[in-house]
């Protein structure tokens, strides 16, 4: 099928929910996508953070296969090996000791806000209310939408979930004016991804997490875009000098199985019980296993010291293109905005990339590079070469 029979098809038969660039990728490998008319383009966006080993990985296409082929799918009415041995490795390697699975990173941030409110409710009746940070991103079911502090994202879908506070980045003054004895839990991202790459302050974490043990809210970090070595350790807030009650992790868990997870201390695990939470596909046995083999390559630190490095390297790359400014970010999760000379928005440059070849991301007014974790730098200078060229003559 060629690039316009499937623009039209998806024009008859998809709901227009997304706005998508004009190409249409069918097959990748390594950190190179290939579309219907036979170009090929480097990837800076794995998929939103997801193809952390790039495409079509030997080991993970193997993990995959073998266990579709041997279990697919048996419910979570059975015990299921592949599901407890993933536990096992996630609590080993992050320090905590329960985990629930379910789809999507929502679905993690779901989990972890129904634990909270039970948690809440130990403390007081009313201890029902979540702290939230504006500008941030939690994902799209009608609960995480009310977490998100976007006011774009509050509109459409009323009645949305009441409960939800919401205070500025790097201000614990105004997190301290709105954290009342009804706050079960604060919320964050450390690095704001889908907010356009913005990271919150050590000491202001530092402050935040201090401020949880004095009222007793939990500080829950949502780890779903920054998680599974995507900021050079294998979670954030290794970096961030902190320990979170609760972490939820996705995207780059499965390397491109859609899987989320939250994970707490022994104590919080106790607080859901048998019954009040669910999945029908959650934890299935071929996700689990590419879980574990994502797990198996990222969770090294040699691996993720080289993710540090290769992040770094990028960093200064971007900061030689003469459009680009306020470069920023952690590891491979990094952001620029354009300088207002060039009179480009995020989306032309996404757009003059795709044209010269490469695949970038936006997040409001910056670009985002998230490339596959296994990038080589050779491969951060091809792109950091196809991003000049297509930037080429633009405003400086
Ligand atoms: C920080 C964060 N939380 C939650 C989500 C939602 O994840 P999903 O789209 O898998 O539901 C995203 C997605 O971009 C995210 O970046």
């Amino acid at each position: 099928m060629n690039f316009e029979a499937v623009r039209q098809q998806e024009k008859e038969n998809l709901m227009p929910t997304y706005g998508r660039f004009p190409v249409a990728l069918v097959k990748g490998k390594g950190v190179y996508a290939t579309d219907t008319e036979g170009k090929q383009y480097i990837d800076f966006g794995s998929g939103i953070g997801v193809n952390a080993l790039g495409w079509c990985d030997e080991g993970w296409v193997k993990a995959v296969s073998e266990q579709a082929a041997t279990l697919q799918h048996i419910s979570n009415l059975y015990y299921s090996p592949v599901q407890t041995e993933l536990a096992a490795d996630l609590c080993r390697l992050s320090g905590f000791s329960k985990v629930f699975f379910g789809n999507s990173g929502a679905e993690a941030n779901e989990c972890a806000i129904k634990l909270a409110r039970k948690y809440g409710e130990s403390r007081s009746e009313s201890c029902k209310r979540i702290l939230t940070l504006c500008n941030s991103f939690h994902g799209r079911t009608i609960t995480t939408l009310a977490a998100t502090g976007q006011d774009e994202f509050h509109h459409h879908f009323d009645p949305f979930t009441e409960g939800f506070d919401y205070a500025p980045i790097n201000d614990i003054e105004k997190v301290k004016e709105a954290l009342t004895p009804d706050t079960c839990a604060v919320m964050i991202e450390l690095i704001q991804g889908e907010g356009g790459v913005f990271m919150l302050d050590k000491d202001f974490v530092k402050q935040l997490r201090a401020l949880c043990d004095e009222t007793g809210a939990l500080l829950m970090v949502d780890e779903v875009q920054t998680g599974i070595g995507r900021t050079g350790t294998l979670y954030c807030f290794e970096q961030y000098g902190i320990r979170p009650d609760v972490v939820t992790s996705a995207k780059g868990l499965g390397g491109g199985m859609p899987i989320g997870a939250c994970l707490c201390s022994q104590e919080l695990g106790q607080v859901l019980s048998g019954g009040m939470h669910g999945s029908t596909f959650g934890g299935g046995p071929v996700v689990c296993a590419a879980a574990r083999y994502m797990l198996s390559r990222i969770a090294r630190p040699d691996f993720l010291q080289e993710v540090a490095e290769k992040g770094e390297y990028l960093k200064k790359a971007l900061a030689t293109v003469p459009q680009l400014c306020n470069v920023r970010g952690m590891g491979l999760m990094v952001g620029a905005d354009l300088r207002p000379e060039t009179g480009l928005t995020s989306g032309d440059v996404a757009n003059r990339c795709l044209q010269n070849g490469m695949l970038v991301l936006t997040a409001h007014k910056a670009v985002r590079f998230l490339p596959p974790l296994v990038i080589t730098r050779d491969e951060i200078d091809e792109g950091v070469a196809i991003l000049k060229n297509a930037l080429k003559g633009a405003g400086v």
